[in-house]
């Protein structure tokens, strides 16, 4: 397996004009993610977590810096060899689900093999195994706005990850389920984590969820202010060499 890291970004900024002044999001980030690792990034709302993930997530770019996705800069891809890599490598899941309501569970991970433009029959069984991946065999045929939260997130997850991604993306995926139903979720993503090898960063800003999270980023003021494998380097260096 390639040692290359999945994401390393160095000095990375991103700022938001507003007006006549600019909101510093990010201040300089440097962060590298193992393939494979399970990170929680969590702060104060405003403190730059959407930004981040938008910028690992290939759906915005920085001002200053770099960021290596796979080794390669993304500065130097086209736009149409980022939606590529976007399509085929990252999976996104978001707080307020965004499913299809008038389509079936199934239908609504079946959408990201139809953008690949995979055969029918293909599309079909590997939506199917993603539901059932989740727990959600029975439901192939509900809608989604017939199911609960966690239900609809669980879909979300399956929809994320039935491209085989080397990424997992979630923005505050539990931020609309009671505590309960969020540390299911949290579990669910873990154990895809641990089943699959994907690597799964996501944002929340309930300590309670982070746990069971092996790296916890801690960004404030649009700057990382703690890093739990900086604070156990041996940790990190063993993930490293995994
Ligand atoms: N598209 C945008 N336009 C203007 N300001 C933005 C935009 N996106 C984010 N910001 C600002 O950047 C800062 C960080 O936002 P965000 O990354 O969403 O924080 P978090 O997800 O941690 O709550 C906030 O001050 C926010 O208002
Ligand atoms: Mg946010």
């Amino acid at each position: 397996m390639s040692t290359t890291p999945l994401l390393a970004l160095t000095g990375v900024e991103r700022s938001f004009a507003l007006g006549e002044t600019r909101i510093h999001a990010l201040r300089g980030i440097d962060l590298t993610v193992q393939r494979g690792e399970f990170m929680a990034i969590w702060g104060p709302s405003g403190s730059g977590k959407s930004t981040l993930l938008n910028l690992l997530g290939l759906i915005d770019t920085a001002d200053k810096g770099r960021l290596m996705f796979d080794g390669q800069d993304v500065a130097s891809l086209s736009d149409n060899a980022l939606s590529d890599t976007r399509n085929h490598r990252i999976g996104f899941v978001f707080q307020s689900f965004n499913l299809i309501p008038v389509l079936t569970a199934l239908d609504n991970v079946a959408l990201p093999l139809q953008v690949q433009n995979r055969p029918a029959a293909e599309v079909r069984q590997r939506a199917a195994e993603g539901l059932e991946r989740v727990g959600l065999g029975q439901f192939m045929h509900h809608r989604p706005d017939r199911m609960s939260g966690g239900q609809r997130q669980r879909v979300a997850i399956a929809r994320a990850l039935v491209i085989n991604p080397s990424l997992l993306i979630a923005d505050e995926p539990t931020a609309n389920l009671d505590s309960q139903t969020s540390r299911e979720v949290i579990d669910l993503i873990e154990k895809l984590n641990q089943e699959t090898g994907v690597t799964c960063i996501f944002t929340t800003h309930d300590p309670r969820l982070l746990a069971r999270v092996p790296r916890q980023l801690k960004l404030q003021d649009g700057l990382i202010s703690a890093d739990s494998y900086e604070d156990l380097p041996q940790v990190a260096t063993t993930k490293a060499a995994a």
